[in-house]
């Protein structure tokens, strides 16, 4: 059984009993009443569309819809829909099962998206946030109940962590401490439970910074430079690259990186686009790679012209590529031998900058090899 089908039979097994606890169920006048005031002052005003992530049996959900809310209830357990569907009954509320990280909305966007209990488990909870917030129309609002359950091994995701977590979506976040009240559990608690407000930043159009790579050719050896003093990836070898400077053509950009970078004049000709990888360092944003080609010419010598950004230039087989390599450039030369000429390499946090050949593959071919097997 998958991790996946498990968390799906746990819940689903858990749905009988789901509502016996007071925060859970709601039965409780007073919790109930706590929670909805709390719920209510989390919502806009106006009416609104409220996407209920991991909706369980539906009682925020159907608090939501009393309220008048338009509200979307998703849980990926077919037992938890059916209590959700029977609690909101009558309500306008919809309950669909499918997926918190993909819930099966289409291109409707929400006011909010309200998610409780449910973010801390999931397998990337940063990659649940951005899609989230993909999902919000301008000026909605993310609202996220969590906590960090038990004190002796405490599972859940902590409010600062969490509110870090919600920085990288840009906009404010608000965290509300709801330990202190024991109206909302029904018990006093001790441990740390909070709802946090996020709005992320309006949506501005993508813009990414463009940078171009050589990938030069002697024979079959390639000229690889090690990387010094820079700060980002030090010590790890890499095609002499750089960024592109604004308004400049890419052709022109690897044109004057190659010379600044080891000191060798290409002629416009001399290049041949082989690889366009959009690409992301573990914490940082993408961006558009492009690999050329060029052929060394006879007598030609590469300098290392950038050596307080560079310790050592050298050839390597092409065919045998060295390990010490900066992950992103390894898979720029990878699909060139394979003739892939466009992907994704995108790192997600956590991952190693360094190329780790046990490691997770984040190369996703986006194109069938121009001559499958044999580029060059
Ligand atoms: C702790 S319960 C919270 C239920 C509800 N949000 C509440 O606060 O009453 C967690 C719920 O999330 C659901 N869930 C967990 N992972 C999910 C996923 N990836 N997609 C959809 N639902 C998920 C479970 O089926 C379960 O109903």
């Amino acid at each position: 059984m998958t991790t996946d089908t498990a968390g799906r039979q746990f819940w689903d097994d858990e749905a009988d009993r789901f509502d016996d606890e007071p925060d859970h169920g709601l039965r409780d006048p007073q919790v109930r009443d706590a929670w909805a005031i709390r719920l209510r002052s989390w919502l806009p005003e106006a009416p609104s569309d409220v996407l209920d992530l991991g909706c369980g049996t539906g009682s925020l959900a159907l608090l939501a819809a009393l309220d008048g809310h338009r509200v979307t209830a998703v849980d990926r357990s077919e037992r938890m829909i059916a209590r959700a569907r029977a609690k909101l009954a009558g309500t306008g509320a919809q309950a669909v099962v499918g997926d918190a990280t993909l819930p099966p909305v289409g291109s409707r966007r929400f006011d909010v998206v309200l998610v409780r209990h449910v973010l801390w488990a999931l397998p990337d909870p940063a990659a649940a946030l951005r899609g989230w917030t993909r999902l919000l129309r301008p000026g909605g609002r993310l609202v996220l109940v969590e906590g960090r359950w038990g004190t002796v091994s405490p599972a859940g995701i902590a409010a600062d962590i969490l509110a870090r977590l919600a920085a990288s979506l840009g906009g404010s976040t608000t965290i509300h401490q709801l330990g202190p009240h024991p109206e909302l559990w029904g018990r006093e608690v001790a441990d740390e439970r909070y709802a946090a407000v996020v709005r992320p930043a309006p949506p501005q159009r993508h813009t990414e910074v463009v940078d171009v790579h050589l990938i030069l050719l002697r024979g079959r050896e390639v000229l690889l430079a090690r990387r010094a003093g820079t700060g980002y990836a030090d010590g790890l070898l890499h095609a002499p690259s750089g960024h592109l400077e604004d308004g400049e053509d890419v052709r022109a950009g690897m044109i004057r990186e190659t010379a600044e970078e080891i000191g060798i004049d290409l002629a416009p000709h001399e290049l041949e686009a082989a690889v366009v990888m959009q690409h992301r360092s573990p914490d940082g944003r993408p961006r558009i790679g492009w690999f050329f080609t060029a052929r060394l010419a006879p007598g030609a010598e590469p300098a290392n012209r950038e050596p307080d950004k560079c310790s050592e230039l050298g050839w390597y087989p092409l065919d045998d590529l060295p390990q010490d390599m900066v992950a992103y450039c390894r898979a720029g030369l990878d699909a060139f031998r394979a003739g892939v000429p466009f992907l994704t390499h995108l790192h997600e946090s956590g991952d190693l900058i360094a190329y780790d050949a046990a490691g997770v593959d984040r190369a996703v071919p986006l194109a069938a090899p121009v001559v499958p097997g044999s580029p060059i």
